[in-house]
């Protein structure tokens, strides 16, 4: 009988992070806008695709985001998927701060939130559901829009800190839809 695989059940938050770490992620900036019309947002990497039919999306705010407060009370947001050249606009939107889109170049989406330029993809939710999740919450949206897809790298995150692919992957235009969801081999994840 093999000896089981080496591991620790008395671990501190530092190195739950580092483990953590080693899950390789994309980063999105999710957007919303208070009821004066001012635009907010934060950057996220706990981003997921959660159902194809209905279309539904996940993302975990610390239960402390300021724009997690305005998210609810609006109850819709926009997820904007970065670009390897968006390393500024991901620090920028990671830090607490009053005027987190001075320099940001954004439109507004079909709900009236902010679509930032350059970003690979977005998507505009209407707020469904929130969980409990620790020190975060878990917010479901539903996908009300589909943003354009551009043809570029993604921005990636590993070990705290930013990395990008070396080529992009060019993807047939009629298949856009089916890589959004990350499968297109079969029908039984996504
Ligand atoms: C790459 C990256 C990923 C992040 N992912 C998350 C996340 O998934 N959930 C979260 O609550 N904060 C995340 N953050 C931290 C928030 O963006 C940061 O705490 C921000 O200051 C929150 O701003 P707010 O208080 O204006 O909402 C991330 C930051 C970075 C740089």
């Amino acid at each position: 009988m093999s000896p089981h695989p080496r591991g620790s059940d008395d671990f501190d938050p530092r190195q739950f992070r580092t483990a953590m770490g080693q899950f390789c992620t994309g980063v999105t900036v999710i957007t919303t806008m208070t009821t004066d019309d001012v635009p907010v947002g934060f950057a996220c990497q706990s981003f997921a695709a959660l159902s194809l039919d209905p279309p539904l999306v996940l993302f975990c705010p610390m239960k402390t985001s300021r724009s997690w407060k305005v998210i609810e009370q609006s109850g819709k947001f926009c997820v904007n998927v970065l670009s390897t050249n968006q390393q500024d606009v991901s620090a920028a939107f990671g830090a607490p701060g009053d005027d987190k889109f001075a320099g940001i170049d954004w439109d507004p989406s079909p709900l009236g939130l902010p679509v930032i330029r350059h970003s690979l993809s977005w998507v505009d939710c209407t707020l469904e559901r929130v969980d409990d999740g620790g020190d975060h919450f878990i917010a479901i949206g539903r996908v009300q829009t589909l943003g354009e897809v551009l043809q570029d790298k993604p921005l990636l995150f590993y070990r705290g800190g930013y990395l990008s692919t070396e080529h992009p992957r060019v993807t047939p235009a009629q298949a856009e839809l089916e890589n959004f969801l990350t499968w297109t081999g079969g029908d039984t994840w996504l």
